[in-house]
């Protein structure tokens, strides 16, 4: 079958795996968003649906997760659909009798109509796609690669607050160099013809050279920064990021660990209609003392958003929704 690197989606989810962002376009994300937004009335009113019912969703988390996984799951179970979920694998599945990761593959698909997988390994959820003959395969974070659904969240995020996702300023803040969401996001916003980006972060953790380069041939505007006062008072969106210490080194991780953080000071710079993003979990990059104020959507919007959007993915490419 010739659908990789990236199956472009077109407008048509049914039966395709989402592994990039690089796979949508316009018409997708706003085909995606439409759902989403019915998804919401569903999951607000506490109203299940029976959209997915009969649907089995196989979750496979090599990776410690509460989001991602608590997310889909939900999602599933809110449109009336099941799921599977291994985590742990290493104790708890055949794998730790060494069966490959291929056939363990191979055989959930036998049991499901969806695969998402998480993976420490960048590339990685790509190949168990190539395995995958019969159901769809959701990246649901690889290494330092991408992490696309968490993009789709928080795109649709800014636009639930900016009415567009158009001609905004958008910055980025804190360790950029192994962060999987941001080079989602970014060629997420790499769509739109008038956004702005701004990387602002430690010499040692600068955004990746291809996100650089891919944003460079699409010819986005965006500069980078190492000093977050040189652009925090024009900031539509200020999205802070963890320090991945899971894969950096010892050495590097005190060098970068404290060094940035969001707090009221900061904040008191921001315009009133600006937002802050995290895809959380928070460390200790943005102080406690600013999750009340109302720009602060991480632990609001952006969090039920996740839930939202993968409601509606899940629907989409089972067919559930044409
Ligand atoms: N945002 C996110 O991916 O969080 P988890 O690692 O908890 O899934």
């Amino acid at each position: 079958m010739d659908k990789f690197p990236y199956e472009k989606i077109n407008g048509n989810f049914k039966g395709k795996d989402i592994l990039s962002t690089e796979q949508f376009d316009i018409k997708s994300v706003n085909k995606l968003f439409s759902e989403t937004r019915k998804m919401a009335i569903i999951a607000k009113n506490a109203k299940r649906s029976n959209l997915m019912q009969g649907n089995i969703i196989t979750l496979i988390f090599y990776e410690p997760s509460s989001r991602t996984f608590g997310s889909f799951a939900a999602a599933a179970k809110q449109l009336g659909g099941q799921t599977i979920e291994l985590t742990d694998l290493a104790r708890f599945s055949s794998e730790a009798k060494g069966e490959t990761f291929e056939d363990t593959i191979k055989v959930f698909e036998a049991y499901c109509d969806v695969i998402v997988i998480r993976h420490p390994s960048t590339g990685f959820v790509q190949k168990a796609a190539e395995n995958a003959s019969f159901v769809p395969i959701i990246n649901a974070g690889d290494g330092i690669g991408e992490h696309p659904t968490q993009a789709l969240a928080d795109l649709y995020t800014i636009e639930e607050k900016f009415k567009t996702s158009n001609n905004l300023h958008i910055v980025f803040f804190g360790e950029l160099a192994h962060y999987r969401p941001i080079n989602s996001l970014a060629k997420l916003l790499a769509l739109y013809p008038n956004i702005k980006i701004s990387f602002v972060s430690p010499a040692e953790v600068v955004l990746n050279a291809s996100t650089r380069a891919y944003l460079k041939n699409k010819k986005v505007s965006f500069q980078e920064y190492r000093n977050i006062e040189d652009v925090i008072s024009d900031a539509d969106v200020l999205y802070v990021t963890r320090v991945k210490k899971e894969f950096m080194s010892k050495k590097l991780y005190k060098q970068i660990q404290g060094k940035y953080t969001v707090d009221k000071k900061l904040l008191s710079k921001m315009t009133k209609k600006s937002i802050i993003m995290h895809a959380l979990p928070r460390i200790d990059e943005i102080s406690r003392e600013i999750d009340d104020d109302p720009r602060a959507v991480y632990l609001k919007s952006q969090v039920r958003n996740g839930m939202y959007v993968r409601m509606a993915l899940l629907a989409l490419v089972t067919g559930r929704i044409p």
